[in-house]
């Protein structure tokens, strides 16, 4: 049996028995006007932190979000779009499909704006998705693609790239850990799709989504996850798990490469009114630019004594430089 067929037999189970501590949110349950979450659904959460950001949802986009779990996430993007099939839920466990089916019918009870046609559920499968090129604005997936080896990784980057609109984005929240997991750990089938043993350094991360081609890359949040204890798991250390939200835009990609957004900001302080580095960044003195990494070691190789580059935040919410 091959991990994946594992990891659909753990989420058949999930969607069979709701398991409140299969992973481990951090995320309070969101609290919007009119907004109510269904028991059921909180229990089903297995994701980690959010990929449902207002600020992607202008100008009523058309949504995919694959691996759906209880459904929440999905009811969540529902609330901001509000239309017939505006979101497409995508899942390969049949079984999870039908809860979350079940789940949306009970939304629909606890919120009088919301109705089941809003979600189009499919079958299908992250690495082979069901759709067709460029017809999605915004791909979401929460807590699945760090379960992938590296070549399914790939492959299954490349399928949310594939149907993706040009400037469309890639919202995503999965674990990540810096330090390195043994092979035993990394070879357990059980631990890999309960998403505590495939997780990448961000770095790593980040360069899985840029090798396929994403221009622009956003770090939105990086919070603690989980810890690997010798107690517990087969390790002689402890392993310290982080949760990132991560947004991949499909602008081209710059000549010289990525812009990665990691949460650094520029301020100007010296003489004049502003600083132009004749690139395209103008830093108003006082005022704090958000820049990319890229941006920020062009900024340090000027050596000045007039601009303070920050580190980084992993906390980046728009604007800036690029
Ligand atoms: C860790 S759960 C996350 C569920 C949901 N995103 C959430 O945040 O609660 C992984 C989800 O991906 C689904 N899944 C597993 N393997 C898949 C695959 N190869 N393609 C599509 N979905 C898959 C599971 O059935 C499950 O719904």
């Amino acid at each position: 049996m091959s991990y994946l067929e594992t990891t659909r037999d753990v989420y058949r189970e999930a969607a069979l028995t709701p398991d409140v501590g299969l992973c481990c949110t951090t995320n309070p349950v969101w609290e919007l006007p009119g907004l109510k979450i269904p028991q059921i659904m909180q229990e089903m959460n297995y994701g980690c932190g959010s990929t449902v950001h207002p600020r992607d949802l202008g100008n009523n986009p058309k949504i995919l979000y694959v691996g759906v779990g209880g459904g929440m996430e999905l009811l969540q993007f529902a609330y901001f779009s509000r239309q017939k099939k505006g979101v497409i839920g995508v899942d390969s466990v049949s079984e999870m499909l039908d809860a979350s089916r079940k789940n949306f019918t009970e939304a629909e009870k606890q919120n009088p704006w919301f109705k089941s046609e809003f979600i189009d559920l499919r079958k299908g499968d992250a690495l082979s998705l069901p759709l067709e090129d460029e017809s999605i604005d915004v791909a979401a997936q929460n807590c699945l693609f760090n379960i992938f080896k590296a070549e399914d990784l790939k492959k299954a980057l490349e399928e949310m790239y594939r149907v993706l609109k040009p400037h469309g984005r890639l919202v995503m929240s999965d674990p990540v850990c810096e330090q390195g997991m043994n092979d035993e750990l990394r070879n357990d089938e059980r631990l890999r799709a309960l998403c505590l043993s495939g997780s990448l350094p961000l770095n790593e991360y980040v360069k899985a989504l840029t090798d396929v081609g994403f221009g622009t890359i956003e770090i939105r949040a990086r919070k603690p996850y989980r810890i690997l204890d010798p107690k517990n798991y087969p390790t002689s250390e402890l392993i310290y798990i982080e949760a990132v939200e991560v947004a991949a835009i499909k602008d081209p990609m710059p000549e010289d490469g990525p812009c990665v957004f990691t949460g650094k900001a520029a301020i100007y302080y010296g003489e004049n009114d502003y600083f132009d580095d004749k690139k395209g960044h103008i830093l108003l003195k006082n005022q704090p630019l958000a820049i990319c990494d890229k941006t920020a070691g062009d900024l340090a190789k000027l050596g000045r004594d007039d601009i303070y580059i920050s580190e980084s935040t992993f906390h980046y919410d728009g604007g800036g430089c690029c």
